[in-house]
């Protein structure tokens, strides 16, 4: 009762704190529910980027990792965004050297480099075209190039090739920790005990876990999977278990099995209410971009996806 009320009374100044300075509040799903419960909008990687061009608020308060702040930044130069939790980074997002880019270049004329959104702003750099799980199939199908370098993950490279089989893939070595070491074994023995529960995981998990899902797709791909399907009440939800958040609240009466390890981003989850007062109040942990260059070429691979996604 004490922490409800304490929380409250945080909850309250944040409100305040928030109006009186003009911002607004964006988080991604993987962040503690207390944290979603007070942002403005929550939603994927690409929700998040394309809200944010829209927005007119001189502030952003951005609950979620590195890269997503830093790509808020790129794409609104003269906002200030707050990152509430500036130690929150994503370890895939550094996950590739630019040797692996150079000798791809040398070697294929027709070469576009596909980078996912985990990435940092300098890896951003050296790509063609931003991508997320959300609109990765639509837009590398869409690109003129036959050779393809996706980077830094690995295994949404590989579900992405799967889905555009006519085209040839290179391959880098990044993952996503969380995803990559989830057990299929935990996974089949949920599928084991509820047999008839769908199995929906994000395109980032191992091979092993791609094999005997039902769907693959993004964070806001599984929420609406299980919010557009009231035909099945059973789910066993092969990603963080942030998402919770939002698949309880579009179907309150479906049951959401995890596998056993409990599947935790240890970054997003460090952000805490105390840590969106503190920035909202201090205006501290502003994102700072590197130098002029990577930004200007940063920022056209994020807007090419921004296009390419839109048509
Ligand atoms: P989404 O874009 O699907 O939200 O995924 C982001 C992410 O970091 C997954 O681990
Ligand atoms: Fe990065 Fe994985 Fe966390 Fe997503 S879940 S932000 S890919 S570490």
């Amino acid at each position: 009762m004490e922490k409800i009320e304490m929380n409250k009374e945080k909850i309250e100044e944040i409100k305040r704190l928030k109006e009186e300075k003009n911002a607004v509040i964006l988080a991604h799903y993987y962040v503690k529910p207390e944290v979603q419960a007070i942002a403005d909008y929550i939603g994927d990687s690409y929700y998040l980027s394309k809200i944010a061009v829209g927005l007119d608020n001189p502030i952003i308060v951005f609950c979620g990792v590195s890269f997503m702040g830093e790509s808020a930044k790129l794409l609104n130069p003269d906002k200030t965004v707050l990152m509430p939790e500036p130690t929150a980074d994503c370890p895939m997002a550094h996950m590739v050297n630019e040797i692996t880019v150079d000798n791809a270049r040398d070697r294929y004329d027709d070469l576009a480099v596909v980078c996912y959104i985990n990435s940092t702003a300098e890896i951003k750099s050296w790509s063609d075209v931003c991508v997320t799980s959300a609109n990765a199939v639509k837009i590398v199908k869409n690109l003129p190039n036959k050779n393809i370098l996706f980077i830094p993950d690995r295994n949404l490279a590989h579900y992405v090739a799967s889905q555009v089989p006519d085209k040839h893939f290179i391959y880098n070595e990044g993952f996503c920790p969380r995803h990559e070491f989830m057990s299929a074994k935990e996974i089949a023995e949920l599928k084991e005990e509820h047999p008839n529960a769908k199995i929906l995981v994000h395109p980032e998990c191992n091979p092993d876990i791609i094999k005997i899902a039902d769907y693959i797709g993004s964070t806001s791909g599984i929420i609406k999977y299980a919010a557009e399907h009231p035909e099945e009440d059973e789910f066993i939800i092969g990603t963080v278990y942030g998402v919770i958040y939002k698949l309880e609240i579009g179907r309150p009466d479906a049951k959401f099995y995890f596998p056993k390890t409990t599947p935790i981003c240890v970054n997003m989850d460090k952000i805490t209410l105390d840590h969106v007062l503190n920035v909202l109040k201090t205006g501290e942990n502003a994102v700072e971009l590197p130098d002029e260059a990577i930004c200007d070429k940063a920022k056209e691979t994020l807007t090419r996806m921004l296009e390419l996604a839109a048509l």
